[in-house]
């Protein structure tokens, strides 16, 4: 059958007709004259376009490049990229010959060769059947396939991803760079990678893909496949938390036991100096009492973390109360040669709602360990913001040792520490209380630079205009 002979030559067609390959004639400006049975059903083609229709993604300058290299030599033989049927998209190399007489080209072409009838059937019944979302990749990272998942994983048209390079599936993810280079790594050295990945853009919220790769060197190609692992990242994470806060509760049931007998002794002798005590020990006696109820309500956070938070709430200014706890932490910056300062007016008006005891111990906890990441000299700077409207946001900064990203993933986790005499449990309870008071609480530090906290909780006044008069940069919490 001819679909097309537009003044080619008859010993020209009479060998493409006869051959296997899918085979074409064209002219120098790619229009085809002739095209044999097997081109027409390979490329779903009839013969009247322009051959340079047929070329996926063609690199710049492939056209002239192709014309002035047969022009040249005569021949040329060269790869590209084709849709096939059933919109498979395939390496295909390409041979040209050059007629000179006639400034026509004739052009052969080697389709990769197809699985047997019944493998393939498998395959693609496997492929299409999935409840994993699959991706067929070409030797050159260019899709030329995917099952129908896609619309469930990504909601997105089958044309998103066909023809396109497998940077569109990058895309999708946030990731960093890191570790994306040792997952290019791997499938270079063994043919196979894998790991679990986020994706932020679902309509139902976070979700979690393994995502698998794997090349098979036979037919060049690479399987990426995504299985959703969602469910089992929110199981393994509540696990986690669940094991951990027993734990804390635990521990700090039978420590804060051990405690208690003792210090209800110390009480009692206190008590009883008391009696007898001169004007001045007196004074000193008075000073323990104090200090032994402050060690009784430690004790009494401690159990906290195990119950649910008791409500003593009242409406205070987080300014006030800022400067306050610099006042309490004062003598240990001294003695560590460390300089404090609050930045801006003490804001009378940054009030909140919540347990004014629980905010100290946020307080306290977030300078002490500013200070002990800090070296004599060094600085800790804490801001009050009324910046955005509706909450009032709170910044600790210290010029210290600062943390990696593996050290700033851990920090919230109760029990990491690394001090010899740390407990691990100070930004535990501090994320606890934010979060009791509906705040959140981020982190950015910097190795060898330092580390800010910011602090953002619910104002108790509502903003409808900014009524803040300091400006101060707040760092994207
Ligand atoms: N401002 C900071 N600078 C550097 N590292 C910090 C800072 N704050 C916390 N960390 C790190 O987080 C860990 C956990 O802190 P925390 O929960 O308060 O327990 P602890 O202070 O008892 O170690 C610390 O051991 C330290 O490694
Ligand atoms: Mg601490």
């Amino acid at each position: 059958m001819k679909y097309q002979t537009k003044n080619v030559m008859k010993h020209i067609t009479f060998i493409l007709d006869d051959a296997i390959r899918p085979g074409a004639v064209f002219g120098l400006e790619g229009t085809l004259l002739y095209v044999n049975d097997s081109f027409h059903k390979e490329f779903v083609n009839d013969g009247t376009g322009n051959i340079r229709e047929l070329f996926i993604m063609p690199p710049t300058n492939l056209w002239d490049d192709i014309i002035s290299d047969i022009k040249k030599t005569g021949n040329k033989t060269i790869d590209v990229n084709i849709r096939l049927g059933q919109n498979r998209i395939s390496s295909v190399r390409m041979h040209l010959e050059y007629l000179d007489d006639d400034q026509q080209v004739i052009a052969l072409f080697d389709v990769p060769q197809k699985f047997g009838d019944i493998a393939e059937k498998t395959y693609i019944q496997a492929f299409r059947n999935s409840d994993s979302f699959m991706v067929v990749m070409n030797r050159d990272g260019l899709i030329y396939d995917v099952n129908d998942q896609h619309s469930t994983f990504f909601n997105l048209p089958k044309k998103y991803f066909l023809g396109k390079s497998a940077e569109v599936i990058l895309k999708l993810f946030p990731e960093d760079p890191e570790s994306l280079i040792n997952y290019y790594k791997d499938i270079n050295l063994y043919g196979f990678a894998e790991k679990i990945t986020r994706y932020d853009r679902s309509e139902d919220g976070v979700r979690y893909y393994q995502v698998t790769t794997l090349y098979d060197c036979e037919t060049q190609v690479y399987l990426v496949r995504m299985n959703d692992r969602t469910e089992e990242m929110a199981m393994k994470n509540s696990l986690a938390h669940t094991n951990s806060l027993s734990t804390i509760g635990q521990l700090a049931a039978s420590i804060a036991h051990e405690i208690r007998n003792p210090m209800t002794t110390l009480k009692g002798f206190v008590q009883l100096l008391k009696i007898s005590a001169t004007k001045d020990a007196m004074k000193y006696l008075s000073v323990i009492d104090e200090e032994v109820d402050r060690m009784e309500s430690i004790l009494s956070e401690m159990l906290v973390l195990s119950k649910p938070g008791q409500n003593e709430r009242t409406t205070f200014s987080l300014g006030v109360l800022v400067a306050d706890m610099i006042q309490v932490i004062y003598p240990k910056a001294l003695m560590d040669g460390i300089t404090i300062t609050q930045k801006g007016n003490i804001l009378k008006d940054s009030l909140i709602n919540g347990d004014s005891d629980k905010i100290k111990q946020v307080l306290l906890n977030l300078f002490k360990n500013g200070i002990e990441a800090m070296t004599p000299g060094g600085n800790l700077s804490v801001f009050v913001s009324l910046d955005s409207p509706g909450k009032v946001v709170l910044g600790i900064s210290d010029n210290g040792k600062g943390m990696d990203t593996e050290q700033v993933k851990q920090i919230f986790i109760p029990f990491f520490t690394t001090k010899s005499d740390g407990s691990g449990l100070g930004l535990p309870f501090v994320l606890k209380y934010i979060e009791e008071h509906g705040g959140t609480i981020t982190v950015e530090s910097e190795v060898d630079i330092g580390t800010t906290f910011i602090v953002t909780l619910p104002s108790a006044i509502r903003h409808d205009s900014a009524t803040d008069t300091t400006k101060k940069r707040v760092h994207s919490p």
